[in-house]
């Protein structure tokens, strides 16, 4: 994807020229007569400014319809609509909590079954298929362990036994990758992250390319009513302009910090995939987690990902933690794992802030 194509697709106003999109608040539309409309009756079913988000947002993704959700969460919701009890979906081992929560209650409460699979391993991935698989659900850079899973054998695999390829674009974006270009069915994101990029929007969204898909995600998105606000979707057009200059300068600064890292005392182990802004670092167990994390000057301890500022989550106890003990176990989530999402700053400040706080935090020194 071109730099210059990503700014070219967030200008839309072609009525005034309008450089920066209007924000339509109005939530009805008056009819010119019975029987007639401009397009648009009433805003959960239809809004001017979200139409242009997601027009903009489905040529990024190369698909036909994006629907722009009240948040990621919304986002995964509408997806899981497709499903009934009884169905199968494998999903990334490796992934956010929010959604492993989700899934969970989905699974009790409407006998949909998810089941947890290793998508390094294709083999052990193609074992577990069955009548009842539907899907496959995949975060292509996973969340905290950043492990990578290449789709293009999932792409022919799910094709093969008729599965919807899912994917969890959020760590990637377009800029980054273009799943349904590649053979993916649905493509969401928490547009909370890099899409929105500053902090101050809750969105999601699912982009299709199958005509079918797209009617069935219309009429879910109007049904359920978690739509995005006007000015939310207002905010996202905006974050798609830079979205290029915030990808690269993260990803970047957390290849300059990554490799950093990894030659330091206080860190055991460096999880980055080598792509995005994202990455884990696992600290020596002489140094502790509470005392970085209240000596960071620069960086936030916080719980997002994807913004310009530089942000630090503590999985264990934040992102994942409804999930039980003993899955987090089995996916290394413990009390020495930092999630980091690499901001948009000076490398320099970033990486000296983070060294001035990982000194403070050996066990015995007072900081
Ligand atoms: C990979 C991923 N997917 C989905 C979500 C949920 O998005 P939201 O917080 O916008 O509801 C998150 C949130 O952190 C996430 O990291």
């Amino acid at each position: 994807m071109k730099n210059t194509e990503l700014a070219q697709i967030a200008l839309s106003e072609d009525q005034t020229g309008a450089i920066a999109n209007p924000i339509y608040l109005s939530t009805a539309y008056q009819h010119p007569h019975l029987g007639a409309s401009t397009g648009y009756d009433y805003t959960r079913t239809k809004n001017p400014t979200r139409s242009a988000f997601e027009e903009a947002f489905a040529k990024l993704e190369r698909g036909t319809a994006s629907f722009a959700t009240s948040s990621g969460m919304a986002a995964i919701q509408l997806v899981c609509n497709l499903f009934k009890s009884g169905d199968e979906i494998l999903v990334s081992f490796d992934l956010y909590g929010g959604t492993f929560r989700l899934f969970d209650f989905y699974e009790k409460q409407y006998g949909i079954r998810f089941k947890y699979v290793d998508f390094l391993n294709y083999e052990e991935v193609k074992g577990q298929i069955t009548d009842n698989t539907k899907a496959l659900f995949i975060e292509p850079i996973s969340n905290p362990q950043m492990i990578k899973i290449d789709l293009d054998p999932y792409y022919i695999l799910g094709k093969e036994y008729n599965l919807l390829t899912i994917v969890d674009n959020t760590f990637l974006t377009p800029y980054l990758s273009t799943p349904l270009e590649d053979g993916a069915d649905i493509v969401l994101h928490s547009a909370t992250k890099y899409i929105g990029g500053h902090n101050d929007v809750l969105a999601g969204v699912v982009t299709v390319k199958d005509d079918a898909l797209a009617e069935q995600f219309a009429d879910f998105h109007n049904m359920i009513g978690a739509t995005l606000a006007p000015i939310d979707s207002y905010l996202l057009q905006r974050g798609l302009k830079t979205l290029h200059l915030r990808m690269d300068r993260s990803e970047y600064n957390a290849k300059l910090l990554a490799e950093r890292c990894s030659n330091l005392e206080a860190i055991d182990e460096v999880l980055y995939s080598g792509q995005t802004g994202m990455l884990s670092l696992r600290l020596n167990k002489n140094f502790k987690a509470n005392k970085f994390l209240e000596n960071l000057e620069i960086c936030i301890f916080a719980e997002s990902l994807g913004g310009t500022e530089t942000f630090i989550t503590f999985p264990y106890t934040q992102t994942h933690v409804d999930m039980p003990d003993e899955e987090k176990d089995k996916r290394g989530i413990d009390e020495h794992l930092l999630r980091l999402s690499i901001g948009i700053e000076d490398y320099d400040d970033i990486e000296s802030d983070i060294i001035q706080a990982l000194e403070k935090s050996k066990e015995g020194v007072i900081s």
